[in-house]
């Protein structure tokens, strides 16, 4: 029963995993205690790390926030005619900054019913969605909180015809299978007349590349050294992140930025909750994050192969960045 008279709702709910996910604790005894070390990106997105990131995409190297934003001005009412949706739902949606242009767009062309969001995040979920409350009243909001790429099983999905939203080029932070994987689950929730609107960074001249991770204000190697913080803090070690480099370069051959924190002197780091200790040698290092960068083609068949059919492939004039919006195959074309 409407109680709101005619306003719409605020929800938010947490989404368990469907799939078994490995803890902070799993990962570093995984990843970290072998070789060659490496962590998850996703820790790297604590309070700090995100505000960090926040400060990043306002940089002057880095053009991949102002590039996509300039490219979904351009495309946004071409693809709110198309979709026509009910509900906007956004994944990694993080504090919403670009979806006020989207919801705008959506609603001139139909009523929009919903909107959805599910991220890590609870902090950045609820500032986005309270903003979104003030300026839509009569949107119902419903927020979820989670790690979406432990599987979606328990996600609810508002009525359709929905347009799904992975911006922001996060799809590059995974491997092909993990790609795959969320996209597969994604395209298992979605029916025919749903969409998908997805942000893909592409390969580009390889100096613009380094510099976009190497920013002059050090604030991508403050983001970097970060996760060593959110180690301390939630494994109680030792380390001093000013001990470790920031190093990002881009490697040709995988066509992705890797992005590590290389040991300055040898150290020996201690993680009081796992009883666990790391010697590391001078100028060995820990693989922190991935950033693919794509190809016409090779951003076609990643959609592709998680069972989407391409509608359209937006770019800019200098492909520095591509939106893809897909909607799901018949079903023998998803075998
Ligand atoms: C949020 C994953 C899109 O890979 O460009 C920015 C993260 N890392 N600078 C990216 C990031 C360092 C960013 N994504």
């Amino acid at each position: 029963m409407d109680i709101t008279g005619g306003l719409g709702e605020l929800t938010a709910q947490v989404i368990p995993p469907s799939r078994p996910i490995p803890t902070l604790a799993d990962d570093v005894r995984e990843l970290l205690l072998d070789s060659p070390r490496s962590l998850p990106p996703k820790y790297l997105y604590d309070e700090a790390g995100s505000d960090l990131f926040d400060q990043i995409c306002r940089t002057k190297e880095y053009y991949v926030t102002r590039t996509e934003d300039a490219l979904l001005t351009e495309v946004v009412g071409n693809v709110a005619a198309t979709v026509r949706p009910a509900t906007v739902f956004e994944f990694g949606s993080g504090m919403s900054r670009k979806t006020p242009q989207i919801i705008d767009a959506c609603c001139q062309v139909g009523p929009l019913a919903t909107y959805a969001a599910f991220d890590i995040s609870p902090d950045a979920l609820r500032a986005g969605g309270e903003g979104l409350r003030q300026s839509h009243p009569e949107m119902s909001v419903q927020l979820f909180v989670g790690d979406y790429t432990a599987g979606l099983d328990a996600l609810p999905v508002p009525e359709g015809p929905r347009l799904f939203l992975f911006l922001g080029g996060t799809i590059g932070n995974f491997t092909e299978p993990e790609g795959i994987r969320f996209l597969r689950d994604l395209a298992a929730k979605m029916e025919p007349g749903d969409f998908l609107l997805m942000g893909a960074d592409r390969i580009k001249d390889r100096q613009v590349l380094h510099d976009a991770y190497n920013d002059s204000e050090g604030l991508t190697a403050a983001f970097n050294q970060n996760v060593l913080r959110v180690l301390n803090a939630r494994l109680g070690a030792d380390f001093e992140p000013e001990a470790f480099r920031h190093d990002a370069v881009y490697s040709e051959q995988n066509a992705q930025i890797e992005m590590r924190l290389v040991a300055m002197q040898p150290q020996t780091v201690t993680f009081g909750i796992l009883d666990e200790q790391i010697r590391f040698a001078r100028g060995e290092s820990i693989l922190t994050e991935v950033s693919r960068k794509f190809s016409r083609d090779s951003l076609e068949r990643l959609v592709r192969s998680a069972g989407f059919k391409l509608r359209r492939h937006y770019t800019t004039d200098d492909e520095y960045f591509s939106l893809v919006l897909a909607e799901i195959g018949n079903f023998d074309e998803r075998l």
